[in-house]
């Protein structure tokens, strides 16, 4: 492991909720990558997670009273928010992200966030309805308003039976995430300083707790356009629906399963300066949403099923009225008349650009290692680029990407 952290100090604000056990994780990513970690238990954290396991991980004591005697003697909460690198609050959870917006200062956690000076990521954690809650919106658009980074919440099954954005973020996602705030992943390529959002990966819509309907999408392509971004220097947020490929390092990965967490976590992204629609979203879903219990067969041939159209992401947000991204970017699969399909589709959908492919059989495209792509503009201008391994179209699509954005 490279200690891409090496001799950072990171003062960890552990939150009180069920994802406090994945925190104890973090500690062990943050320290492969050669960091030191000062944990701070809340008292929710400290139902959840002991400060001697906090202690044991870290290979230093952890901090959980204002008023510690002891601690206070030793080090001051005042000097214990200043002698770090960055503060990272994982999970953080409703209550704590109010209290920093309000600016309270009622425990040591809360002290040390209103004390500090240093770089802070939050890593929020909390119940799906509780973050789509306005009063959470307004205190995380009040936190980055003053400069706080964010990282997650990721979309999926958590310990309720409600699923969608609320799980915190893995813990190497928070470690990566924390080098790039402290810059310590920036490139120096085109994009550098610029926001890339990505979707990628196919979706899956429940018909029951065991059936979904899916497609072939294996990611590939959107998981590779995603990796050449980072290394051209963009911060990129990867929204990707269940695919079997390893995260692209130094990308913030939003897992998702359905159309419609996908397009909430691509809302959630946004602001971003090239937003690029690589996923093959399902089209339709059942219309029933699916309960916990299988259909079971019952002897009269297969349960009738009504689909329902998916809302389309890419249409949603190459028509937001206001935060549109500047270069909206679709993707095209076609079997036949690819070129006059993609115009058609770049009118219908308001976007700028279509990547458009030729899925039909004998290409293999579709799962494969290769892509041949016609990029086409919606001031007409077509490029038709040969066979390419995805990572290269990858490549050379962020390549075109920077260069539009530049003129
Ligand atoms: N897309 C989306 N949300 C949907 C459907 C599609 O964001 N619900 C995006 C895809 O990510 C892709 C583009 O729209 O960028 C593809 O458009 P789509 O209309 O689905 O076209 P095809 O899959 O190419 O096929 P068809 O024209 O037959 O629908």
């Amino acid at each position: 492991m490279i200690e891409t952290l090496h001799k950072r100090r990171v003062l960890l604000v552990i939150g009180g909720g069920i994802a406090a056990y994945k925190a104890l994780d973090l500690i062990r990513r943050l320290r492969e990558r050669g960091a030191s970690v000062c944990p701070v238990l809340t008292a929710g954290a400290q139902e959840f997670v002991t400060p001697l396991a906090a202690a044991a991980l870290a290979g230093e004591r952890a901090h959980t009273d204002l008023f510690d005697r002891a601690s206070e003697a030793e080090i001051g909460h005042i000097k214990l928010a200043r002698q770090a690198d960055a503060v990272v609050v994982a999970p953080a959870t409703a209550n704590l992200m109010a209290s920093m917006a309000g600016g309270h200062a009622a425990d040591l956690a809360t002290t040390i966030l209103l004390a500090t000076t240093l770089p802070i990521l939050l890593a929020p954690a909390m119940n799906v309805q509780m973050w789509a809650h306005p009063a959470t919106r307004r205190n995380r658009a009040i936190l980055e308003g003053d400069g706080i980074r964010i990282v997650g919440p990721n979309a999926g099954r958590m310990a309720e039976p409600e699923s969608g954005p609320g799980r915190m973020a893995e813990p190497n996602e928070i470690a990566d995430a924390l080098e790039r705030m402290l810059g310590l992943q920036a490139g120096d390529g085109p994009l550098v300083g610029r926001r890339v959002l990505v979707t990628s990966g196919p979706t899956h819509e429940p018909i029951d707790p065991v059936r979904y309907i899916a497609n072939r999408s294996s990611g590939r392509q959107g998981h590779a356009i995603a990796a050449a971004a980072a290394a051209a220097g963009a911060a990129v947020t990867l929204v990707s629906g269940p695919v079997a490929l390893p995260d692209p390092p130094g990308v913030a990965v939003v897992r998702v399963e359905t159309a419609r967490e996908m397009l909430a976590a691509v809302e959630a992204a946004l602001p971003a300066d090239i937003a690029v629609f690589a996923a093959a979203v399902a089209d339709w879903r059942p219309e029933h949403e699916a309960g916990t219990k299988k259909i079971k067969k019952d002897g009269t041939g297969p349960a009738p099923m009504s689909l329902v159209e998916n809302p389309d992401i890419l249409a949603t947000i190459a028509r937001r009225p206001a935060g549109r991204p500047p270069l909206v970017v679709g993707f095209a699969a076609e079997t036949d008349r690819v070129i006059e399909h993609a115009r058609a589709k770049i009118a219908r959908k308001g976007c700028d650009l279509i990547v458009a492919n030729d899925v039909s059989a004998e290409g293999g495209v579709m799962g494969g290692a290769d892509n041949a792509v016609h990029v086409i503009r919606r001031d007409g201008a077509i490029e038709t680029w040969p066979r390419l391994g995805k990572d290269e179209v990858a490549r050379r699509l962020v390549a075109y990407f920077a260069g539009l954005l530049a003129d």
